[in-house]
């Protein structure tokens, strides 16, 4: 049982389409009765083509609409299937998920990363910085080497703590049904709050109303960034609610 702050993030990824808004009245619903309701941020990450009609439609709701990735260029301009943080903030997005590993997988570098997370700040989106090792680079033991690297030149020449959120995703643990034992978890989170002082810290990874009993346990987490199992509003809700449970 927690009774403090949390953030719940739903990454929707590559799936839905205008029908699948209607999920969202469920949990809109749940959160205006929820008892700890001021407790929580919920935060949808659908993709780009939903962002601006979720936000219409959540209009006077208190869950934000985010995007799942940016062009780093802050001024429009000829880039051919990309999408500046200008124009997100303009269809309604407030925050924005920045490396991501399925992005990093695809040739996105720290110094990319940097360079969306610049072009984000500036135009007053909050950034959900996603870091994280693969399985090969946690066998070998360079858990903290890498997150600290990721983190440092992510952040590098950026001072803003509080429109940052880090958010812990192995890369082993993404859609895989797997999770870190609490204690290895708990260890990570530790060592990133020590080492980025200020900053909050989420968990993604296969979180599912199963496994969210052991995952609630480590108090150091600030929130959860949840991809399969947010596209279902009853999970996404049981998530939430075991969370205070
Ligand atoms: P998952 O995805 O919950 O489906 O593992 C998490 C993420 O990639 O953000």
């Amino acid at each position: 049982m927690t009774n403090k702050y949390m953030i719940f993030i739903a990454n929707w990824k590559m799936f839905g389409g205008l029908n699948s808004l209607n999920t969202i009245n469920s949990v809109n619903r749940f959160l205006k009765k929820f008892k700890y309701k001021k407790l929580i941020k919920i935060i949808y990450c659908p993709p780009s083509t939903l962002i601006n009609p979720m936000s219409v439609k959540l209009k006077n709701s208190k869950i934000s609409v985010g995007a799942q990735n940016c062009h780093e260029n802050q001024k429009s301009g000829a880039f051919t299937g990309s999408i500046n943080t200008s124009m997100l903030k303009n269809v309604g997005a407030r925050y924005v998920i920045i490396g991501h590993s399925e992005n990093r997988q695809s040739g996105e570098s720290n110094e990319l990363i940097n360079r969306k997370i610049k072009s984000a700040l500036k135009f007053g989106l909050k950034v959900i910085f996603c870091v994280g090792e693969t399985s090969q680079e946690r066998k070998k033991k360079f858990t903290n080497k890498i997150l600290t690297k990721q983190i440092k030149l992510g952040l590098k020449k950026i001072d803003n703590k509080k429109n940052i959120l880090i958010s812990y995703e192995p890369v082993w643990a993404i859609g895989t049904g797997v999770i870190p034992k609490t204690k290895e978890l708990l260890k990570t989170i530790n060592f990133i709050k020590k080492k980025f002082k200020n900053y909050k810290v989420l968990y993604g990874g296969s979180v599912n109303p199963k496994n969210i009993n052991q995952l609630k346990n480590i108090d150091n987490l600030d929130g959860f960034l949840i991809g399969g199992a947010s596209q279902n509003s009853k999970k996404f809700i049981d998530i939430i609610k075991k969370t205070y449970n």
